[in-house]
């Protein structure tokens, strides 16, 4: 049984596909489309499909549109229709949303070119969320953590699954926003609202008792219970004034950084991480599992992520490489598969490599067609290692692509975690971005415990979701990815994962001494690389000294 997933209600627009329950493609839109996010989250396009992400599972499969039994579409309008409350919202934008969801099917028709019928099938969004994280966290049974923007109408959900059923046992509706509110925090400090992870990253930078008052009157913490004050969430004509009189002018884009914008960041990860402890310590005691998976936007945030791990609610902790709406196209195609079919999906399987990969054909057709000489490599995972280690940016570009917004070393950017240069250098030379964000290392899984405090561990440890401190008698040997907090967002890498990027690090160890290198994400200001063709123009465009693609390489001067 074949089963499209799609979600394109929000933004993270995606495509998967499942094939008797396995999980064969999964990608983002942005990828090919070159938007970050796949799109705009507006009220006027649910009804975008993410068109090419579609064709491409298809087509990595080998399937024609005729061979689908059935498509998941990751939100469900009957129950938004149940549950919306006019007060939330201007009701014009509400019926605009509803004629664009109304247009879904016809969309997805006439993509694929037949009728679907009853083959079509809405999916509670966060039910969703909640199917993306437990089956491919491979638990019996667990407690799942759905915390996002909003799904139908719920900002958060607490759920209970066991076998083959997930069952939603609480929501909190809007305004119970956490992902709104970091959104709005977002914008409000300058960036797009899209960008809390620069929120975050600001945040390390604050001191969250400046503004902690503040913060308590818009979102109330109990010890298993939380609430955010309506008005505050940018869907009021006065919440941006709102905001003004509690914390003063908001920053432009591209202003200047001071002190009490780092301090607003910090005061909304202070609140945030006990907003989700409290929700963490509800569903414990409503759900007592030894288990529990997270899903939704806000699982992005490595801070809290990190609080939850430490606490010990919970013996074991799996967050998917896709928490944030990208991952919902999975998870509603393993919520279809389990009401048609009786056999079980896949369990256990979360590897985030489930995009396009391309041939060594491929390869060499992108360098011709783009005028520049390659040369080949022997073993390109040791000369990456020694280029790396000389001092170089090497771009890696290997395998399938991954899913989910984390570079997890197949549209990886490294350097040399020694140098404590390398963040200003690789900020000047590639990224061009703000110099507050820090870099991440990728460790051997071999010595990940002798070089951060990961404790407990957890298969997400290698989807860099958590924030561990560095041990401090290595801190002074990897200063180029230690935030100021001490602490590191790592992704662990196993040989079994990804054997071509494991075997790169154990050359840089076996050249340095150091089994970890600096990782980032392939891109310049714009969505990961995806195709042969993006890495050669980002390559050319920026100060990347050297780019490998299975095993041919480019170096600047050629
Ligand atoms: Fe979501």
């Amino acid at each position: 049984m074949n089963v499209l997933g799609i979600n394109s209600v929000y933004h993270e627009s995606s495509a998967a596909l499942l094939i008797d329950g396995k999980l064969v493609a999964a990608v983002e839109e942005e990828r090919f489309n070159r938007i970050k996010h796949g799109k705009e989250a507006n009220f006027d396009n649910p009804h975008q499909l993410p068109e090419r992400a579609i064709r491409f599972c298809l087509k990595t499969a080998g399937l024609t549109p005729r061979d689908i039994h059935h498509v998941a579409f990751s939100f469900d309008p009957k129950r938004r229709r149940k549950q919306y409350r006019p007060d939330w919202w201007d009701p014009r934008f509400e019926e605009t949303f509803h004629l664009r969801i109304g247009q879904v099917v016809g969309a997805t028709e006439e993509l694929l070119g037949r009728s679907l019928g009853q083959r079509f099938h809405f999916v509670s969004h966060h039910l969703a969320h909640a199917a993306s994280a437990y089956f491919p966290s491979g638990f019996d049974r667990a407690a799942v953590l759905t915390i996002d923007g909003i799904g139908e109408t719920a900002g958060a959900s607490l759920a209970k699954a066991e076998g083959q059923r997930v069952k939603e046992i609480e929501i909190f509706d809007y305004p119970h926003s956490m992902g709104f509110l970091w959104e709005v925090f977002s914008g409000y400090l300058g960036f797009s609202h899209y960008d809390a992870s620069k929120t975050m990253g600001l945040a390390a930078y604050g001191n969250p008792d400046v503004f902690r008052g503040q913060f308590q009157s818009i979102i109330r913490s109990e010890r298993e219970n939380f609430g955010i004050a309506q008005g505050f969430l940018g869907m009021t004509p006065d919440s941006h004034d709102k905001l003004v009189a509690l914390f003063g002018p908001p920053r432009d884009e591209g202003g200047e950084f001071q002190p009490r914008h780092a301090d607003i960041a910090a005061a909304l990860q202070e609140a945030t991480d006990a907003a989700v402890m409290a929700l963490v310590r509800r569903i414990k005691r409503l759900v007592p599992f030894d288990n529990l998976c997270l899903a939704g936007g806000v699982a992005l945030n490595c801070v809290a992520n990190e609080a939850i791990k430490k606490s010990g609610e919970f013996a074991n902790l799996f967050i998917p490489p896709a928490p944030h709406d990208a991952g919902t196209s999975i998870g509603a195609a393993l919520i279809v598969h389990c009401a048609k079919q009786k056999k079980p999906p896949q369990r256990g399987y979360s590897t985030p490599y489930l995009g396009p990969s391309f041939t060594r054909r491929d390869v060499l057709a992108a360098i011709k067609s783009a005028g520049l000489k390659a040369r080949r490599s022997k073993s390109p995972a040791r000369d990456a290692a020694k280029m790396i280690a000389d001092g170089k940016i090497v771009a890696w570009f290997q395998g399938r692509m991954e899913f989910g917004p984390r570079a997890l070393g197949n549209r990886s950017l490294l350097a040399d975690p020694r140098r404590p240069e390398m963040r200003d250098i690789l900020n000047q030379k590639v990224k061009h971005r703000e110099d507050f964000r820090p870099f991440a290392p990728s460790v051997m899984a071999e010595h990940a415990d002798q070089w951060f405090e990961i404790g407990a561990h957890s298969a997400s440890d290698e989807f860099m979701l958590f924030a561990p401190r560095v041990k401090p008698e290595q801190r002074d040997r990897i200063p180029a990815v230690i935030h100021k907090d001490g602490t590191a967002r790592v992704q662990v890498v196993s040989r079994a994962l990804n054997p071509r990027f494991h075997e790169l690090i154990s050359h840089f160890h076996a050249q340095t001494g150091v089994p970890v290198v600096v990782n980032t994400s392939f891109n310049d200001s714009e969505p990961i690389v995806c195709t042969p063709t993006d890495a050669i123009v980002t390559f050319r465009k920026s100060g990347i000294d050297a780019l490998f693609m299975d095993d041919m390489y480019l170096t600047a001067e050629s």
